[in-house]
Formats: C-alpha cells, sequence, structure tokens
C-alpha cells in the first residue's frame, strides 16, 4: 500500500481496488461516464484480472489529521465518499493501457487526477510497462490537457470509437527510461506539494 504523507497530515491511501470499494466506484464510475462500466466489470478485473492492475484513491483515515481541504470540504459534503478516485491498468507486452481513470466530482480540480496516473505509471513500470497508451474522447479537453502536462503525445485517431461514435484520440508516453521516471517523479513531487500530502 502506497501512502501520501507530510508533518501536517495523515496520508492519502493509494491502493489496490477490493471487491468492498465497487459501490463507491460505480458511485463514481455513473457521475464520470455516459456509458458507465457495470459493477460485474469491476468485479471480474478485482477477481481474475491477472494481466490488469486497479487502484483506488482513499482520504486519510483521520479527519484531524487531513489537510485543511479536506477537513473543510468533508464539513461541506452530505457524506463523505469512501473512494474519491480510482485507476485501471491492463498490462501488454512491454506496454501498460490505461482502460480508465476517475475522480469523484466533488474532488476535482485539486491535483487528484494527476496525482493517481502518476501512481498508476510507477505501478506498470514496476511491471516492466515501456509505454503507457491510453484513448480519451475527442471532446474530453479536461483529459486531454491532463495527459498533455503529464508528457502524453497524441499518437492518431480512431473513428468512432465510442459506442455513441465519438472519435476517440489515441496517446502514449514513453519509453520510460530512468530520464522519464525522474521526469516523472519530479511532477509527482510537485503535485503532492500541492494537494498537501507532501513525500511518501
Ligand atoms: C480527468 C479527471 C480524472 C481529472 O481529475 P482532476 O483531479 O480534476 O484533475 P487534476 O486536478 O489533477 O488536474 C490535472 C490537470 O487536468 C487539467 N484540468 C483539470 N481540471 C480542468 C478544467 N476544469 N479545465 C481544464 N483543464 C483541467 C489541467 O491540465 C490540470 O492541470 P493543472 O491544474 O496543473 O492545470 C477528472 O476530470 C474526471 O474524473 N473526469 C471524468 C472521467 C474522465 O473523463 N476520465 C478520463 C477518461 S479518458
Amino acid at each position: 500500500m502506497d501512502t501520501g504523507m507530510s508533518s501536517e497530515s495523515a496520508p492519502l491511501v493509494f491502493r489496490p481496488m477490493r471487491e468492498e470499494d465497487i459501490a463507491g466506484v460505480m458511485e463514481i464510475e455513473r457521475q464520470s461516464f455516459p456509458f458507465p462500466w457495470p459493477e460485474s466489470a469491476y468485479r471480474h478485473e478485482i477477481r481474475y484480472g491477472t494481466d490488469s492492475l486497479f487502484y483506488v484513491l482513499e482520504l486519510p483515515p483521520e479527519p484531524s489529521l487531513a489537510p485543511w481541504w479536506v477537513r473543510l470540504l468533508r464539513r461541506r459534503g452530505p457524506t463523505r465518499p469512501p473512494v474519491i478516485g480510482y485507476v485501471g491498468m491492463r498490462l501488454l507486452p512491454g506496454e501498460a493501457h490505461i482502460t480508465t481513470i476517475a475522480i469523484h466530482p466533488q474532488w476535482r480540480g485539486r491535483g487528484l487526477g494527476k496525482y493517481i496516473l502518476l501512481k498508476a505509471i510507477e505501478r506498470a513500470a514496476r511491471y516492466h510497462a515501456r509505454w503507457i497508451t491510453l484513448e480519451v474522447r475527442a471532446s474530453n479537453q479536461v483529459a486531454q490537457r491532463l495527459y498533455t502536462e503529464v508528457g502524453f503525445r497524441f499518437t492518431g485517431v480512431q473513428r468512432g470509437y465510442y459506442r455513441d461514435g465519438e472519435d476517440a484520440w489515441l496517446m502514449r508516453l514513453g519509453p520510460l527510461d530512468r530520464a522519464e521516471m525522474e521526469r516523472l517523479e519530479k511532477i509527482r513531487q510537485e503535485t503532492e506539494a500541492r494537494i498537501g500530502i507532501g513525500d511518501l
């Protein structure tokens, strides 16, 4: 389990997805995608996905130790979402393909999407992925910006890829050599500093 922590905050938890997370994941999924995956897809990935990696991001367990903005949002929000984001990847030879990534709408715009993307890339590199690939809707400028900022490059278009006929942009990051991993590590540290969780 990976935890982000600074002297003044309890950790945000980035850890493998478990079956008990699925309800929280589905709450985010339904608010994030026009054609949400069914619960069974997540259950299948968790139970049988030997070639896939799925992670969730959880709030710090102890509110009084959480960063100030976590405490503020908790006070404002009606309920505390148990899971505030997730990311999934399929491992292929020399490559990890990002199949899903989302942050709870209430928690967007604070660097958490960039954080889980960078954590997922680190994990994929440990599994010897040299390239990270993904598809993103042609209209999804927020996600495209996120990927471009992290260093993904546009590699092509798949016409009519999505169920409603929208095109997919194909994007790729890599090769994940030493210099590239150091560059990504620096962005992760900057992102953690912005979120307020400091070094691991
Ligand atoms: C895409 C998503 C995961 C980003 O999560 P997030 O936590 O809001 O993103 P972050 O706060 O880490 O922002 C990372 C970058 O994304 C871009 N971004 C985030 N919110 C944005 C907005 N409202 N407008 C434009 N760009 C935005 C920026 O480039 C930002 O970097 P910056 O803050 O340094 O400028 C989130 O918007 C989401 O869950 N969307 C719905 C699901 C989805 O579209 N998934 C992608 C499928 S391919």
